[in-house]
């Protein structure tokens, strides 16, 4: 089966990344998912920033997590990419982009978990995805909702807040965990970078033999995109979902 889409921060590749016009982009172009990085500004409101800091991608400075969601708002996040001004992307916009969008959409959300605060994040994600009636599902695979970070704390506390969504453990460096085809018990996949298959290809094969599939960042070159549909890599993240369809229907 060939891997579903993610569009990574949006159609990142041809829009300011995390923006709306980012996401708007990616749902034109097909994407099956769309994968968002989420942070907590200093008055408690989630916002879509990938950064611990503003300063690579508005026309700001500082700490997100020191800023006011009111400061935050008179940034401009989309200059700096493609000349278009951008305003800064909540949480709340998302999900009311999500839900007003196909109904088979699903959407990723990374909790850019801080050590500081642990469960904040997690717990007001798991609160909101609850307003927007996206947190119950039936099942598992009725979810439109993935819930996935780096931190293990972080994707615990996202299993612990939200059990009826499937989680990811993204996980950076091929150490012991990708050796073993590592599931650990609160995640439902693990997400490793495209750059740890290159070097294990057997990894997805090991992991699929332990009962669980593989959502894999950053794919974006053919050559990478073909070894996720080879290896049977469920997820694909790519920053240009209108390229990777591209090279998917050419192999
Ligand atoms: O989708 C996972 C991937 O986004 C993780 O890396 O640095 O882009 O958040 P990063
Ligand atoms: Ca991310």
């Amino acid at each position: 089966m060939s891997p579903l889409v993610v569009a990574h921060r949006g159609a990142s590749a041809h829009r300011a990344e995390l923006t709306f016009a980012a996401y708007e982009l990616a749902i034109e172009q097909g994407a099956d998912g769309i994968e968002c990085d989420v942070r907590l500004t200093a008055d408690g409101h989630l916002v879509c920033i990938h950064d611990d800091v503003v300063d690579r991608t508005s026309s700001g400075t500082g700490r997100v997590s020191e800023m006011t969601l009111a400061q935050l708002s008179e940034l401009d996040f989309g200059s700096w990419r493609d000349g278009e001004p951008q305003r800064v992307l909540t949480f709340d916009a998302l999900l009311e982009l999500v839900v007003a969008s196909r109904p088979d959409l699903t959407v990723f959300v990374e909790s850019k978990h801080p050590a500081r605060f642990p469960g904040r994040i997690e717990s007001k994600v798991a609160a909101t995805l609850g307003r927007f009636g996206l947190s119950r599902p039936a099942t598992k695979d009725d979810a439109r909702v993935v819930l996935m970070s780096f931190s293990t704390l972080a994707v615990r506390k996202l299993r612990e807040y939200a059990p009826r969504l499937p989680t990811v453990q993204l996980i950076e460096k091929m150490g012991e965990q990708g050796r073993d085809g590592w599931l650990p018990p609160w995640a439902d996949y693990t997400g490793p970078d495209v750059e740890l298959l290159r070097v294990d290809p057997g990894y997805v094969e090991r992991s699929r033999a332990q009962g669980h599939d593989t959502y894999v960042w950053t794919v974006d070159t053919a050559e990478d995109v073909e070894l996720c549909r080879d290896l049977g890599v469920r997820f694909l993240a790519t920053n240009s979902p209108i390229r990777t369809r591209g090279y998917l229907s050419a192999i």
